[in-house]
């Protein structure tokens, strides 16, 4: 009832605007006495996944809170697990605006956003500061001008920087809006960023004295073959978790909706089989040799059932969070 309102509000405005908003309102409460207007008790349901203990299996999806200044307020919401970012090695202002749709009649959502955030500096200190006691994700990528051949180079200064600091981290290779990212998926490029992450993150555990998991976040546009191959390539360099699926280029099931000829990836409703497809077939070929983190179109406690279902051992939400709030987070952790 009370989410209906807000929404109702939010959605008269530019989608980025009340994104934005919102995200002031939510830093404004971290800290105050008001936090408790956000706050859900929800059940406590462990799960054990890449060596971690999460409090509940659903978790925030990358890219809502790209630089980790509200993690309070959606750990405060209930969630399990948060994934901030993707955070680059520099500062960088992402694609001209307007850049954010809403293809409301199929609650989806297209974006283009382009990676905008702060740079790692910024969202460390933000996760310094964060009080949440559940599992925060960091999810990394590389800057739009640093060439891709070179690519390798900004996830490694990444992962220096957030290291002590995260929770588990997520490689992002899988975003439609950086040009020539969705490469490094495939072949020999796959194998050497797999193999150089896998290095340092050696190198860190030594030198930090814990071991941080690390999860690849792959797109649901990708062959069968493709697929096998990704698979193969995880297990291969021994890869700590799989994300599926980022958003699609796909706009088969919202065509002639308005916003839907919006370049950019596109999630919610629409994406929602495709991404069970995804983690289906994943999760056949992996065999359980690695968890899979479900997400892609989740918009309803059934929604999270069929991820499971297919494979998943944790879900995450970002367009069904937008168009229904935190009453979802609710209905998911209470009865998964
Ligand atoms: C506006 C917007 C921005 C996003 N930014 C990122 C990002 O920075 N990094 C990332 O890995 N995924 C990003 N995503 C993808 C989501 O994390 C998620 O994989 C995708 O939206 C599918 O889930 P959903 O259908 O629940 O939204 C973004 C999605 C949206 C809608």
């Amino acid at each position: 009832m009370m989410y209906n309102l807000v929404r109702k509000a939010l959605f008269q405005l530019d989608a980025e605007r009340a994104h934005e908003l919102t995200l002031q309102q939510l830093q404004r409460v971290i800290g105050t006495p008001f936090i408790h207007l956000i706050r859900q008790s929800l059940p406590f349901k462990p799960v054990t996944c890449m060596g971690l203990t999460f409090k509940n299996a659903l978790g925030l999806a990358a890219g809502l809170d790209k630089n980790g200044e509200c993690i309070d307020a959606f750990g405060a919401m209930g969630f399990g697990f948060i994934e901030i970012g993707t955070v680059t090695p520099r500062p960088q202002p992402g694609n001209d605006k307007p850049r954010l749709f809403r293809v409301l009649e199929a609650e989806g959502i297209i974006n283009r956003m382009g990676f905008n955030n702060l740079g790692v500096d910024r969202l460390v200190e933000n996760v310094k500061k964060s009080q949440f006691d559940g599992v925060t994700g960091i999810n990394i990528g590389k800057n739009k001008d640093t060439p891709v051949e070179q690519g390798k180079d900004d996830y490694l200064a990444c992962m220096d920087k957030i290291y002590p600091y995260a929770g588990y981290i997520a490689i992002n290779i899988s975003s439609p809006n950086t040009p020539g990212l969705r490469t490094l998926q495939y072949g020999e490029a796959l194998d050497d960023l797999l193999l150089a992450v896998k290095n340092r993150q050696k190198d860190l555990a030594t030198i930090h004295n814990k071991y941080v998991p690390l999860a690849v976040k792959i797109a649901p546009d990708l062959s069968e073959e493709e697929l096998i191959q990704i698979a193969d390539s995880l297990v291969r360099h021994n890869i700590d978790g799989v994300i599926a699926t980022n958003t699609t280029l796909d706009r088969s099931l919202v065509s002639g909706l308005k916003y839907s000829n919006e370049t950019g990836g596109l999630s919610g409703r629409p994406l929602q089989s495709r991404s069970t497809e995804v983690i289906r077939r994943l999760s056949q070929e992996l065999q359980g040799r690695l968890p899979i983190i479900g997400v892609g179109g989740i918009d309803s406690l059934i929604s999270a059932r069929e991820k499971v279902a297919a494979g998943a051992s944790l879900v995450q939400i970002y367009s069904g969070f937008i168009y229904q709030g935190p009453p979802l987070i609710k209905e998911i952790v209470t009865h998964l």
